[in-house]
């Protein structure tokens, strides 16, 4: 049976670093839906659009070309809480949707990570994560990572964003950001990246175990 991985979380919560762990170590395609909304956010202001343009961001989910994913600028802070803007459109979603959909029946299983993958986008999948971390550690992460790749920003304000955009994501009423009935919290506050890691993969274990 393949074998699918569904994470979700808030932002910076490590999600996205242990998916792609986990995708390496089970040999796993990987998909970081973040980028998706992203690359929609990115597609309309390249096109000078507003991001209240919802006709304009729905077409641009249905038509998103896969080589937008490897824009950097993708990873740039202000993106983030664009893409926050433009996934709360229902359209951009189901837009969005039958790519995720796609990617996610590979024959060989498959791990996704972001808001709504053990929810809406991979409700059967076997083994759903919710990865927490406290807001200021979350901030802290963040912080280190902009850093180290030269953008800078001040805590407070990462901070400030971080608990902004959690809040709308949590609160939209399509697909909004929550914990799956079937799946295990991880609370990474206390665990760097290989502890974060050894636990999932414990949990991985374990319900490959009674899968099987
Ligand atoms: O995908 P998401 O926004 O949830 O977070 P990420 O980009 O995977 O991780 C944010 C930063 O936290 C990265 O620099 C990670 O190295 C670091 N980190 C982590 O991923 N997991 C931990 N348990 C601790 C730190
Ligand atoms: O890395 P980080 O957690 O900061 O953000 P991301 O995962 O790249 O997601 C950016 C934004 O896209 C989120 O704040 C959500 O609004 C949206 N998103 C979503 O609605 N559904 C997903 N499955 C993934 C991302």
């Amino acid at each position: 049976m393949p074998l699918l991985i569904a994470i979700d979380g808030p932002a910076a919560s490590g999600k996205g670093t242990l998916a792609k762990r986990l995708a390496g170590h089970y040999g796993l395609p990987h998909l970081d839906t973040g980028l998706l909304y992203r690359a929609v956010a990115l597609a309309l202001l390249d096109a000078g659009r507003s991001l209240d343009d919802h006709a304009a961001a729905a077409q641009a989910a249905r038509t998103l070309d896969a080589e937008r994913l490897d824009d950097p600028r993708l990873r740039e802070r202000a993106m983030g809480e664009a893409a926050s803007r433009v996934s709360a459109v229902p359209e951009v979603r189901a837009g969005l949707l039958t790519w995720q959909r796609r990617f996610a029946t590979d024959p060989q299983g498959a791990v996704l990570d972001g808001r709504d993958i053990g929810t809406v986008v991979c409700p059967d999948a076997g083994v759903k994560l919710f990865i927490t971390a406290s807001s200021e550690e979350r901030a802290r992460r963040r912080h280190l990572e902009l850093a180290g790749r030269g953008e800078t920003a001040d805590f407070a304000v990462i901070l400030a964003d971080i608990e902004a955009r959690d809040a709308r994501d949590a609160s939209r009423a399509a697909a909004p950001l929550r914990m799956a009935d079937d799946a295990i919290r991880l609370d990474t506050t206390d665990l760097d990246a290989n502890a974060a890691f050894d636990e999932a993969r414990a949990i991985v274990e374990r319900a490959r175990g009674s899968m099987s």
